[in-house]
């Protein structure tokens, strides 16, 4: 008797729970906690209470077609065939087109372009029905921005300015696009769960909505998502493992440049990326990056020489830029832009111990062109040759260009896809290159028209260079 008095109150009890959430890592918890175990940051827990309205967590889109069990040899392949973003780089990096069905997210710091990147995607597709969903601006903030960036209007380009994730759905049902942009995912707001958007909650429940919604309407979407030089907004990071494709959108407020990198792909590689410039008419891609990296001028000048690196699968050149000077002061300025400066004081050291340059009194800058950052060890090369160069005043041929990675002791190391490397340089009207000795297995030197300079050690490319 007691007991079934007491039961209907405890059905009645209101739905909220609290969870801590991480703010850097999206790590839920039910208590408050100082250190998070999962990615090691302190102090970054934060309440947040969470009303489910009912059960029906992901759900709450359009049901198109429920799935059936389907024998593997019995699905037709016309399914797969990717959407052309009509940008080459664009397509490039996802791995050949969009698949449809699939969740994509494009993060990047606020102001890089991905708003303009994916409104002239969708502008550019002809005859082809696009949904662009915005909760950031106006219907006639797009329009002016529609107008700036491209001449060729897709008359089937939708815009929807709503964050309510059921509001949404009822529209697409209605719509049925074949591509959805969502820009961008932390102002949508599901009416499932009452907490506010952009919070950590908020962000899983759409993010998990949408991915319902592709998977069941076999049409792609497209999730902007903002991420802060510090990460301390969460967002992109805890939904990259629910989307199927990460794009990472970055460049250098200062230049024009916009990289499109890879970081995640379930339909190609990940290490392709695009590169585009930023006009005042849009964004426009670069098919050819080196001629644009390399600065074209009349005089060779000390501490400029030239870098055959690969970025992803493709080679490109790129200047690298030293200055050596005495220092003024006591402690000698060191500052690297575009590349790690501990590496740099690594190649400085072993200058200083195999080629006996002073360098220890020495202000040095280095620079990369195009403000890119350049992760390929191939690099090192060519910093080795700027460094020397500016140090002895003497300027390296500008048809010379370097690739080899720099070892301790001083001896050049071989680097992947010589080969490539090589044959953009020939592309390129270079006549000269160095790199590694232990890169010549397997060359065959009656193909190549450059003249090839293969070194062992540090030493042996100084003589060369400078002799
Ligand atoms: P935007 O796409 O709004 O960035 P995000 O969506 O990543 O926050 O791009 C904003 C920047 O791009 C802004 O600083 C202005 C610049 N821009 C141009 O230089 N040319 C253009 O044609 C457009 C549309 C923007
Ligand atoms: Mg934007």
């Amino acid at each position: 008797m007691y007991i079934c008095s007491l039961k209907p109150n405890v059905l009645n009890m209101a739905k909220s729970t609290s969870f801590f959430y991480c703010k850097n890592c999206g790590n839920q918890s039910a208590t408050w906690l100082g250190k998070c175990p999962a990615c090691g940051s302190w102090n970054s827990y934060e309440e947040e209470v969470v009303h489910r309205e009912d059960k029906q967590k992901g759900k709450s889109s359009p049901q198109f077609n429920k799935p059936i069990p389907k024998k593997i040899n019995e699905i037709s392949l016309e399914q797969t065939v990717r959407i052309s973003t009509t940008y080459s780089e664009f397509d490039h990096v996802l791995g050949g087109g969009i698949v449809p069905g699939s969740l994509i997210l494009l993060g990047g710091e606020p102001g890089i372009g991905k708003s303009t990147l994916l409104l002239q995607t969708a502008l550019s597709l002809q005859d082809f029905p696009v949904l662009y969903i915005s909760g950031e601006e106006s219907d006639s903030q797009l329009k002016m921005r529609a107008e700036r960036i491209s001449s060729s209007i897709n008359k089937e380009c939708y815009i929807l300015t709503e964050t309510n994730t059921q509001e949404i759905f009822k529209h697409i049902e209605q719509l049925q696009p074949k591509l959805v942009i969502v820009d961008s995912i932390q102002t949508m707001q599901s009416g499932l769960i009452d907490s506010a958007s952009g919070s950590i909650s908020q962000i899983k429940e759409c993010a998990a909505e949408f991915q319902h919604l592709c998977k069941t309407g076999g049409f792609p979407v497209v999730l902007i998502g903002h991420i802060t030089k510090d990460g301390t907004i969460a967002g992109p990071k805890i939904l990259e493992h629910i989307v199927d494709t990460v794009l990472q959108f970055e460049g250098d407020q200062h230049y024009g440049y916009r990289i499109v990198r890879c970081i995640k792909n379930r339909f190609g590689s990940t290490s392709e990326l695009g590169i585009f410039e930023m006009h005042s008419n849009g964004l426009r891609e670069i098919t050819n990056p080196s001629e644009i990296l390399i600065a074209s001028r009349d005089e060779n000048f000390s501490g400029n020489t030239i870098a055959a690196i690969m970025e992803g699968n493709r080679p490109m050149m790129i200047e690298t830029q030293a200055l050596v000077s005495s220092a003024v002061y006591g402690t000698p300025q060191r500052s690297a832009t575009g590349f790690d400066l501990r590496r740099m004081n690594m190649l400085l050291a072993v200058l200083e111990k195999r080629c006996g340059f002073k360098l220890g009194a020495k202000d040095v800058f280095l620079n990369m062109a195009g403000g890119f950052h350049i992760e390929d060890p191939a690099i090192n090369l060519s910093i080795m040759a700027s460094i020397l160069s500016s140090a002895v005043d003497i300027a390296v041929d500008s048809k010379t260009c370097f690739a080899g990675e720099m070892g301790l002791s001083g001896e050049v190391r071989p680097v992947s896809r010589i080969e490539q490397r090589i044959s953009e340089a020939e592309k390129l009207g270079f006549n000269r290159i160095f790199f590694s000795k232990y890169n010549m297995k397997g060359l065959d030197p009656k193909k190549i028209k450059i003249k090839l300079c293969p070194v062992g050690k540090i030493e042996e490319m100084m003589r060369q260079l400078f002799e």
